[in-house]
């Protein structure tokens, strides 16, 4: 085998979606020994990244440019997509190669960490990723939301391209007060207000006794109609309860041609509040895993309370990256985080790849790191201080990619 590694550009797509199809499923229309007709390739904010054996694909993936928020911070992230090796190469460790050369050119562009959807997180833990959160589809029977009504003071009506601003502003509004979604801006999300309207049968917007628009739900009817059909729901966010209340009014209207309702949700989902039954149950799971690139970088992009100033002191043991491996030092205060490498100075909190990943998400605390061996040493008593400065908010996706 003669390994190199090189981006791939619009003479690979063929090779890389013949490659993609072998791996996730043809199409069932066109005939499957099809390849899909040319479009961009690789996609706006996407860089494909190949291994070849000769001249030969042996490997590819895609790495999307995002930015992540982080409790009003906007973290410069990679996301990984369409990660596959030919059947012929796989167990040869070519994964480790390319993700080294991925993670590098992920790194130069200045993002500081690393997202993705594994069909298995064991493929990932040892470059650093670990579970962080759930971008899952849940059911609900139609009838369980037929008591909910429109408050009044609020009205609803079909969305047009010129709400698309207030849409995306109700979106960064939620998003912006969590740990994890995607800002729906930048190179990935070129798209524009008509291609969003677009790829839904409707967008609903609730709007208040101002015109504001306080909430929006997008959504697909589905093909059929009876017990067995779903209404699909992709985005349902409002502003306020009575907004939510007003979306949740339009979605249970449908009862009579729909027997459930389908949502795509994350976390403990706002929308929840307004829903007078239990059901909700996850039936299509799809875990998402981070991973911190550059460790000084990450922390450094992100604000804190003001209510706490401290200088702690920590370290990466394990990682495979071995330059972030060592000391850090970690300066907060006035809201700001300045975190550098520092030496080592031993017996100091020291945190594995995986547990750096986790506490960076805030989706655990540090005794439950303790306690799965992702954290160790230093003292006990930072903790409280820890968990104050980077947990306490909802780790949250809503795009899948
Ligand atoms: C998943 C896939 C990319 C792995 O390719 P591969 O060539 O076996 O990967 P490598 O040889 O570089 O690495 C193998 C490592 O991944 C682990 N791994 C591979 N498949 C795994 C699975 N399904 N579950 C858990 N771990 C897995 C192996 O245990 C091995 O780890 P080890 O070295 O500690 O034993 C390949 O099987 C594939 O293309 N599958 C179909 C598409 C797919 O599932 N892609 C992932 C999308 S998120």
């Amino acid at each position: 085998m003669t390994i190199s590694h090189r981006l791939l550009d619009q003479n690979d797509a063929d090779a890389s979606i013949r490659l993609g199809q072998e791996a996730f499923g043809f199409p069932s229309d066109p005939a499957p020994a099809t390849v899909a007709p040319a479009k961009p390739f690789p996609p706006a904010g996407a860089h494909a990244h190949g291994i070849f054996d000769g001249d030969e694909l042996a490997a590819r993936l895609f790495a999307r440019e995002y930015l992540s928020h982080f409790a009003g911070e906007q973290v410069p992230t990679c996301g990984i997509a369409g990660v596959t090796v030919k059947a012929e190469y796989r167990g040869r460790g070519l994964l480790t190669d390319l993700f080294a050369a991925v993670h590098d050119a992920a790194k130069d562009r200045g993002e500081v960490i690393s997202t993705l959807f594994p069909t298995a997180p064991g493929i990932y833990r040892r470059f650093g990723y670990e579970l962080v959160g759930d971008y899952s589809t849940v059911e609900i029977p139609s009838a369980a939301l037929a008591s909910i009504r429109r408050p009044a003071g609020i009205e609803v009506r079909r969305a047009g391209v010129d709400d698309a601003e207030a849409i995306q502003r109700v979106y960064h509004q939620w998003a912006s007060s969590q740990h994890g979604p995607l800002t729906r801006t930048g190179p990935s999300f070129s798209g524009g207000a008509a291609e969003f309207l677009d790829s839904f049968n409707g967008v609903t917007v609730a709007v208040d006794s101002a015109q504001q628009v306080v909430g929006f739900a997008s959504w697909d009817r589905g093909p059929s109609t009876g017990r067995g059909s779903a209404f699909e729901v992709s985005d349902l966010i409002g502003s306020t309860a009575a907004a939510t209340a007003a979306l949740w009014s339009v979605v249970a209207s449908f009862a009579s041609v729909t027997g459930k309702v389908k949502v795509d949700t994350s976390g403990d989902d706002l929308a929840r509040f307004a829903l007078p039954s239990v059901d909700w149950s996850v039936v299509s799971p799809r875990p998402y895993m981070l991973a911190v690139l550059d460790v000084a970088g990450a922390f450094t992009a992100r604000s804190v309370t003001a209510a706490i100033a401290a200088e702690l002191e920590f370290a990466i043991a394990g990682h495979p990256i071995g330059a972030q491996n060592g000391g850090y030092r970690l300066n907060v205060g006035a809201g700001q985080v300045d975190c550098r490498h520092a030496s080592d100075s031993g017996g100091v909190r020291t945190y594995s790849p995986q547990g750096i990943a986790v506490a960076y998400a805030g989706t655990q605390s540090s005794a439950n790191l303790r306690t799965v061996g992702m954290l160790s040493g230093g003292d006990p008593g930072d903790d409280s201080v820890w968990d104050a400065l980077f947990g306490g908010h909802q780790f949250h996706i809503r795009d899948y990619f």
